[in-house]
């Protein structure tokens, strides 16, 4: 979705901006601009297209000045154009507007203020903003803009900028992400870290109904009702290189390969010395809470929905309490069954999805307890909920998901046998077995790294394909669920995931010769099922690639390639069979020449619903 930056010092601004913009390009965006302030004015340049376009028109027009606000816009009111590229001005190019989100009482502004006799130059819900400025401008930018900020409706995060207070930034939380970087003598702002780690580690993330005034010298926070805040900054630990490519093609390709050490560090310091038992600091349930649950219920989206649906069949068989795993994007619009013996547990990585925002939001006014599980320190999830589980993954920069599924479902067995220590369902004998697993999750990964050859092969040979199968009976039709996902986003090739068992009430019509079908294997009491559903493909012509765990044998014979997977406990399977199908997605993407990293219409980060 949209980025934002903002910078105020002695430097000058436009390379500033420009790389901020670019370490916010995972976001998704399609057009870029910036604001620069000099001299009592403020120059605007903008474009349609990547940042590459922005920085030709800066150099063709230079601006200079050493405050600015800069944009990345993932279209939503109005197409992506020049025009409607932020960031956006008042009749009288006083005032500098940049938005992410979106302000949903746009067109009565807009009629009101076109009745007053402003002009509007763009098709956007933003523009009205900067007229709004200056139609109520007071002398003073910052209660104008907290009056301009109480006729707005909507979730968004604002940055602004006026000729009229040279030097300064004032910036708006409201739903939208928004963090605030501290230098010396110059200050920071950004949709997320990545941009300002180039500059600075002291952060402060802007809560909801924050304000910010940034200058050269200070940064003030405060509500939107002017009541002053303070608020120490966080230093943030990553590494700035994490944020960049570190030699690999792609940013996914690093990012699957993050994996052996995104599930050390996730698992890092939660298992006890005794290795009998977990330690999740970070979670404070009552017991006897837990033990009188109703239901768990998980909510999430896309990758983060499949990493759901394994946690709710772990928590049930570990913990014995019923587990649903539902859509975010559905759990609203329906009468949930959800009150104070729910555990309600919300799962994204960047922690600002406007579904699963909106579902803990109702899931809490049920009366629910939430638990979020999130990549994302400080993110609007791990705020609002009542208890966090962080999966340290790192910063997450292409748009598929990779790291942050795997160490989504760590993070969920942890809970799972954290919960089981509480209702004593699954006894100490079983809770050390997985925990060894675990232990050895780590190497697991890593081996499953090794099929990495074999995956570029069969990617080569996807090239042709227009649509594949993935099959699979209980946790692997999760995994199967994740598979077709990762293949039909980055390569464009039409891709569905069935439970083996259903294909004969209908999906079988659709198979023939040649038809690609990916079957896992990896849990023993369901190996005999699934040959039988490889049979039944192989005889209607599918050629089978079957993705098994290695000590299952008997399954080459069925299929035209059998993938062997390394051996941990079956209910930690999905996490090395995540692995290989990664790549297989990924070579295939690779072979077909798409945008691996920014695959067409999507983005990273959905913050609109
Ligand atoms: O940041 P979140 O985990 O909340 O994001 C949820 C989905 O948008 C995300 O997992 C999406 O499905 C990925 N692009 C899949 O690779």
């Amino acid at each position: 979705m949209c980025g934002i930056v903002g910078y105020v010092g002695s430097r000058q601004a436009v390379p500033i901006l420009i790389r901020g913009l670019r370490a916010l390009e995972y976001r998704g965006y399609d057009s870029a601009g910036i604001a620069v302030g000099y001299n009592g004015t403020v120059d605007v340049r903008k474009r349609v297209g990547r940042i590459d376009a922005l920085q030709e028109l800066v150099d063709r027009r230079p601006v200079q000045g050493t405050a600015g606000i800069g944009h990345t816009r993932w279209a939503t009111h109005g197409r992506p154009s020049d025009e409607n590229a932020h960031p956006h001005t008042d009749c009288t190019s006083s005032f500098v507007v940049v938005h992410n989100g979106i302000i949903e009482n746009y067109a009565e502004l807009r009629d009101e203020l076109k009745a007053q006799g402003h002009r509007f130059s763009s098709e956007t819900d933003t523009e009205v903003v900067a007229h709004l400025l200056e139609a109520m401008y007071d002398g003073d930018l910052v209660s104008t803009v907290r009056r301009v900020a109480a006729r707005l409706r909507g979730a968004y995060a604002l940055a602004v900028m006026s000729n009229r207070e040279p030097g300064k930034i004032v910036a708006v939380k409201q739903a939208s992400p928004l963090i605030i970087g501290l230098g010396e003598g110059e200050n920071f702002l950004a949709s997320d870290i990545p941009a300002l780690l180039p500059h600075t580690r002291r952060v402060i993330p802007l809560e909801e109904g924050e304000m910010a005034v940034l200058t050269r010298e200070d940064v003030l926070l405060m509500r939107l009702d002017g009541t002053p805040v303070t608020r120490e900054p966080m230093v943030v630990t990553w590494d700035p290189g994490e944020a960049e490519r570190g030699g690999y093609a792609h940013f996914m390709l690093k990012e699957i390969h993050e994996q052996p050490r995104a599930v050390r560090d996730t698992l890092a310091g939660r298992i006890n010395r005794a290795g009998d038992g977990v330690v999740l600091d970070s979670v404070r349930f009552d017991p006897e809470w837990v033990r009188n649950l109703k239901s768990v219920h998980l909510v999430a989206c896309g990758t983060a929905y499949h990493a759901g649906l394994i946690g709710g069949r772990l928590i049930e068989r570990l913990a014995g309490i019923p587990a649903w795993t539902e859509l975010a994007s559905e759990f609203r619009y329906r009468d949930p069954l959800v009150d104070e013996r729910t555990l309600f547990v919300a799962i994204s990585q960047s922690g600002e999805t406007a579904d699963t925002l909106a579902a803990m939001r109702e899931a809490r006014r049920r009366g629910a307890r939430i638990l979020a599980i999130t990549n994302v320190v400080g993110s609007s999830v791990a705020r609002e909920a009542d208890d966090v589980v962080y999966t340290w993954a790192g910063p997450e920069i292409a748009v598929a998901s990779t790291k942050a599924y795997t160490t989504q479902v760590v993070a969920l067995a942890l809970l799972a046998i954290h919960l089981a220590e509480i209702t004593g369902h699954t006894g100490p004998l079983g809770r050390r077995n997985l925990i060894e697993a675990l232990r050895q999750l780590p190497e697991a990964v890593e081996a499953a790294l090794g099929l990495e050859d074999e995956m570029r092969a069969i990617g080569d040979l996807a090239r042709d394909w227009h649509d594949a199968f993935f099959i699979g009976r209980g946790l692997d039709y999760f995994a199967a669920l994740e598979g077709q996902l990762k293949l039909k986003e980055i390569s464009y090739i039409h891709a569905e995931a069935y439970a083996a068992g259903e294909l004969k009430h209908g999906t079988l019509a659709l198979i023939e010769q040649g038809t690609p079908v990916v079957a896992l294997v990896t849990q023993p009491d369901l190996r005999e099922k699934m040959i039988s559903n490889i049979e039944e493909v192989r005889a209607r012509g599918a050629e089978v690639f079957a993705f098994a765990r290695r000590d299952l044998t008997g399954i080459d014979r069925y299929a035209r390639q059998a993938v062997k997977l390394p051996v941990v406990h079956p209910l930690l399977m999905p996490v090395v069979a995540a692995v290989p199908l990664q790549l297989l997605a990924y070579y295939a993407a690779v072979a077909r020449g798409t945008d691996v990293d920014k695959p067409r219409n999507l983005a990273k980060s959905v913050t609109v619903e």
